[in-house]
């Protein structure tokens, strides 16, 4: 969580921080600031709420400045509010700091402060490492670069930071661990973010800071990376493949709806070079190396967060079904601290579209310790998630910007649906006919999921009608179960409307007792082996007059004369029906959110990528 950035070169550098601060807002919002180094020493502007309420501190004209840092902020130490935002002066304002991440020991270090005569006029432990740093710079006799990284060693928990000094023109020092920190490479000029896109336009020449690395950006001398325990490193040099438009709304008015409506060519790209139906294979690069790994593996664990983990839970049906081994879904939350039993034959998957996720990364730390090979499947590219598993691949849903997320999760169950097919087929556990009518109708999907987004339309239909109702259920079975919790969390999230997802036959065991005329339930009710049984589920809401929304298929005419609406879908099979019945669930709930006056793009008390445990 939080969105650092800073600039340091020949142009100005307030331009540059403001518009970058705007393209990180997803990752925090709760308050925004900047400092400018100038000939007047370091000037902070910063302000409780968003980027744009903050710029109200501007008056006519931007400082002046060639060099200066920009954070915007999800507040985890110390309530929303100007003092606790950041950028932070250190006491003697002589360096000011912004920081992404907890560090875990600021009481102790605090408290060591005080006794040495510092005052805190904030709540945060940003406030405390600025001191910190500053106390190492006066009582050791160093430079900035070497205070911060002597600092560090005594820091428990996790960082980006980027530190300025008075007088000090031509350099920035930055060190990360546990938080994202990219620095961009351009004609005399270096950009720091959370991740490109606040540079994308200026450079696409990129330098990833790996874990419990400072980095000292100079003009003059260059970029010098060291480790906290001072070992000197060569900075690896990429070249991002991240374009603009990419990240920009192209005329939609919230990049959720954007990208909800990417989803044919999310999921396209995710199959591209990988599904070679002609050839009637399955070729995920990254996997040969550990085929046999999968082949031999005792179990397959699975760990995410959100709707990762609804990712997460839907290949669970899928690689169980298809390929017959065994797999275990896990919030990675609660896996690192169960010490759960992880053996050298285990291969654990890891899922995030950020890649930064702070539980996921932990977990799969913890496994990898305990000999488990560690697959991670991204968004990101060059994310933490990514470096630090074994292997892994990418979902090539492109930048997803909106909070709640859309084409990421279609894009990953599109991945664990080629790996599921992919290792069936090696173990022989599905028919030859089987796999070749899956394939040639997985490569239908982007088509399929076109079709599909025509439900708009209804779905803002409905969407008008229930919009004001305050609870909701979603219910769905089979690998359709954890579609109906992903409608629920989506619609809680960005509408703020108590919902909650079951698998249709658990509604009898309690949620039952909840259904009144005024208790919507949303239910997929697809072509499926069970497909009556859940019609039996429908007539039990109907007969407590509850009101039904049913994702049913094309033409379904039993559903359709008990539920109160219907929206009609393409029939798939079943095991790759999670790429079409999320989608009417994703447009309600982006609707209903539009017409609450919700924040659908940046929800309350959210952030994009949670870094912090
Ligand atoms: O980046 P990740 O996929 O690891 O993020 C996991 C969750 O934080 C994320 O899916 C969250 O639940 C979204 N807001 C859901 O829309």
């Amino acid at each position: 969580m939080c969105g650092i950035v800073g600039y340091l070169g020949d142009k100005q550098a307030y331009p540059i921080l403001l518009r970058g601060l705007k393209r990180l807002e997803y990752r925090g919002y709760d308050s925004a600031g900047i400092a400018v180094l100038n000939g007047d020493g370091i000037e902070i502007f910063k302000k409780q709420g968003k980027v744009v309420q903050m710029e109200t501190l501007i008056s006519d004209e931007s400082p002046k400045a060639k060099l200066g840092i920009g954070h915007t902020r999800w507040a985890t130490h110390g309530v929303p509010n100007d003092v606790n935002s950041h950028p932070h002066y250190s006491q003697s304002k002589r360096i000011a700091i912004i920081h992404n991440g907890i560090i875990e020991n600021y009481t102790s270090i605090k408290e060591g402060l005080l006794k040495r005569g510092y005052t805190f006029h904030s709540d945060t432990d940003t406030e405390v490492l600025v001191n910190l740093i500053e106390d190492v710079l006066i009582n050791e006799k160093v430079d900035l670069a070497e205070a911060v990284r002597i600092a560090l060693n005594q820091v428990v928990g996790a960082y980006a930071i980027a530190v300025i000094e008075e007088g000090n023109y031509d350099q920035i020092v930055v060190a990360k661990k546990g938080s994202p920190l990219v620095i961009g490479l351009g004609e005399n000029e270096y950009y720091i973010a959370s991740d490109a896109t606040p540079f994308i336009e200026y450079t696409k020449q990129v330098v990833y800071l790996d874990e419990e690395e400072v980095a000292v950006l100079s003009l003059k001398n260059g970029l010098e990376i060291r480790t906290i325990a001072n070992q000197l490193k060569t900075a690896y040099v990429q070249e991002l493949a991240l374009e603009l438009e990419s990240i920009e709304k192209g005329g939609y008015d919230h990049f959720m709806l954007k990208e909800i409506n990417e989803q044919p060519k999310s999921i396209y790209d995710t199959l591209r070079g990988r599904l070679l139906v002609d050839k009637g294979t399955i070729s995920i690069g990254s996997f040969v190396e550990y085929e046999q790994k999968f082949l031999n593996a005792d179990r397959i664990i699975i760990v995410a967060c959100g709707t990762s983990w609804h990712a997460g839970l839907v290949a669970e049906y899928l690689i169980e079904d298809l390929a017959r081994i065994p797999v275990e879904v896990e919030y990675a939350s609660e896996f690192r601290y169960r010490n759960p039993i992880i053996t050298e034959r285990d291969i654990v998957i890891a899922v995030s579209q950020s890649g930064e996720t702070a539980d996921t990364l932990s977990a799969i730390q913890l496994a990898k310790s305990k000999g488990a090979t560690i697959f991670g499947i991204c968004n990101v590219v060059g994310s933490s998630i990514a470096r630090e598993a074994h292997v892994g691949t990418y979902t090539h849903a492109g930048p997803e910007i909106g909070v709640a997320s859309t084409k990421a999760f279609t894009a990953q169950v599109t991945v664990f649906t080629l790996i599921a097919l992919g290792l069936a087929r090696k173990k022989g556990t599905i028919s030859e006919q089987l796999f070749r009518k899956l394939i040639v109708e997985l490569d239908s999907m982007p088509d399929k999921v076109a079709q599909t987004l025509k439900v708009d339309a209804q779905s803002k239909y409905i969407a008008s009608i229930y919009k004001d109702v305050p609870n909701c259920l979603f219910l769905g079975r089979g690998i359709n179960f954890p579609v109906a919790l992903e409608g629920a969390l989506k619609l809680k999230e960005i509408s703020y409307i108590h919902a909650e997802g079951y698998p249709a036959a658990e509604m009898k065991h309690g949620p039952i007792a909840l259904i009144d005329e005024d208790m919507p339930t949303v239910v997929v009710a697809i072509k499926t082996e069970q497909y009556e049984k859940v019609v039996s589920n429908i007539q039990e809401i109907k007969a407590r007059e509850g009101k039904i929304i049913a994702i049913v298929n094309e033409g379904d005419s039993v559903v359709s004369k008990i539920a109160d609406h219907v929206i009609e879908i393409p029939e798939v099979d079943e095991r790759l029906s999670p790429l079409l019945t999320t989608i009417p669930l994703q447009l309600i709930s982006y609707h209903i959110a539009v017409m609450r006056g919700c924040h659908v793009d940046q929800p309350r008390n959210l952030a994009k990528s949670v870094t912090v445990e």
